[in-house]
């Protein structure tokens, strides 16, 4: 396994660009389903992630070239509607196979993805949403069975706002029959790039981005191309480094307008965040100031940058209360950040946090993705090197992290365990 080597304290500088968005790739690789065809995907980041959900396409029976940037999809040769617990249970996102396959199959087991690092992360509202569309739903030795002839159109209100539950509706009512709405729908960014693609494949899909979605069920869709958005947690994440480490920086190929709930956040602490010709500049000030957040569903604050925030926060003048509000257990980055030296209690799902004037550098061991992007800030900012162990939770979200990094001025190396 390999882990990182960070010797903190440079201030970063210079450019860097973000890649493709993970979390829009994802629902968008699994929509190519719904047609035979040749889907081209281009945009398309190199991470482990996009990997899992390659092989979970080939083991269906579609033909998959390349595996970033630009990848070919051709689903013409689907023949297959099981995804297997071995594939599932790596990428919990696959789960979002069982839509498309029963939409264009009328059947489809696919295993149930289990929990993860932060939460049980069950999956009652897509099943509840699809039998709302008439699909028959077993359960049993860990897979969902599920069965209809043609899935039919129907109004469906979210008890929660859910991503994938969002995704997963969209993409099976595209070819119901009659009209489909989707109430309290999540409006995060890559809905809408994924609801894109799907009127680009040639369905009838309208709100996406807002809280009401209205599908109306087309009889056949084809294989279209499409670019997949940049990545925001990772522009996110890019301009966490640079405000930790004192630096000033540009970010290219990033929407701004994804992340307005951070850069709000980060210039109440005091970061400078100005944009031009779509280029964003991030300049930290001398001090950090210390300041609250709560995590909520898009445009909410995004709980995908509460740990690379909570980071932030260990070097800022003053206090920050940090409240999780989207998963149950989505502070497994305190044990570690604390062993930087950094001042963090915890009760509930609140971390409140005393900034201190350093941090040290430490080894530590990352144990989900974006927990593994804070303890790397937090190692830019401290002094000496500290060791980040496990950074293949990090290989599932962010591409050449390091590489990155380097090329902002880091001390950052990728070595052999
Ligand atoms: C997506 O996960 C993202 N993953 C997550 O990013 C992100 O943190 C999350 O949305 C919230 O923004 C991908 O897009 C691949 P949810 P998802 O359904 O769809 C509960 C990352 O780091 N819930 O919006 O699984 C659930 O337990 C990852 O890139 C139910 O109770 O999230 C959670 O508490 C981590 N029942 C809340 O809703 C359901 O049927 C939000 O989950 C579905 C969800």
């Amino acid at each position: 396994m390999d882990k990182l080597i960070v010797k903190g304290g440079k201030k970063l500088k210079g450019e860097v660009t973000v890649s493709g968005s993970k979390n829009a790739a994802l629902p968008i690789f699994v929509a190519t389903i719904l047609a035979p065809g040749i889907n081209q995907i281009s945009n398309v980041p190199f991470l482990r992630d996009i990997n899992t959900t390659i092989k979970v396409l080939e083991s269906l029976g579609a033909k998959v070239d390349g595996s970033g940037h630009v990848v070919k999809i051709d689903t013409s040769g689907i023949n297959s509607h099981e995804a297997t617990y071995e594939l599932v249970k790596t990428m919990r996102a696959s789960v979002l196979v069982l839509g498309p396959l029963l939409a264009r199959f009328g059947r489809a087991r696919v295993s149930l993805p289990g929990g993860c690092a932060i939460g049980a992360r069950p999956i009652n509202l897509h099943l509840k949403g699809l039998q709302a569309l008439g699909a028959e739903i077993v359960l049993e030795h860990g897979y969902v069975e599920a069965k209809c002839k043609r899935l039919k159109g129907a109004r469906i209100n979210f008890d929660i706002s859910t991503v994938g539950g969002t995704e997963h509706l969209m993409m099976a009512a595209a070819t119901a029959k009659g009209e489909t709405v989707l109430e309290n729908a999540a409006r995060e960014p890559e809905i809408v790039d994924l609801a894109c693609y799907l009127n680009r494949m040639g369905a009838k899909i309208e709100g996406a981005g807002t809280d009401t979605i209205r599908i109306q069920g087309v009889s056949e869709l084809s294989a279209a191309n499409y670019e997949v958005m940049p990545d925001r947690i990772e522009a996110g994440t890019f301009m966490i480094a640079a405000a930790i480490t004192g630096g000033d920086i540009k970010i290219h190929g990033m929407k701004l307008e994804h992340l307005d709930a951070l850069a709000f956040k980060m210039q109440d602490a005091g970061v400078e965040i100005t944009s031009r010709d779509g280029v964003v500049r991030v300049k930290a000030p001398k001090k950090i100031k210390g300041v609250n957040i709560k995590t909520r569903p898009y445009p909410g604050f995004p709980t995908d940058m509460q740990a690379q925030f909570m980071a932030l926060m260990c070097i800022a003048d003053g206090a920050s209360v940090i409240s999780e509000n989207i998963f149950e257990n989505r502070f497994m980055h305190v044990s570690e950040l604390l062993r930087f030296g950094a001042d963090i209690t915890v009760e509930g799902n609140t971390a409140t946090v005393k900034g201190v004037k350093k941090l040290s550098g430490a080894p530590v061991m990352a144990t989900d993705l974006r927990a593994s992007a804070s303890l790397i800030l937090a190692g830019l900012a401290a002094d000496n090197t500290s060791e980040i162990s496990r950074i293949y939770h990090l290989d599932r979200g962010y591409e050449s992290i390091e590489k990155k990094l380097a090329g902002l001025g880091a001390d950052i190396v990728r070595v052999k365990e």
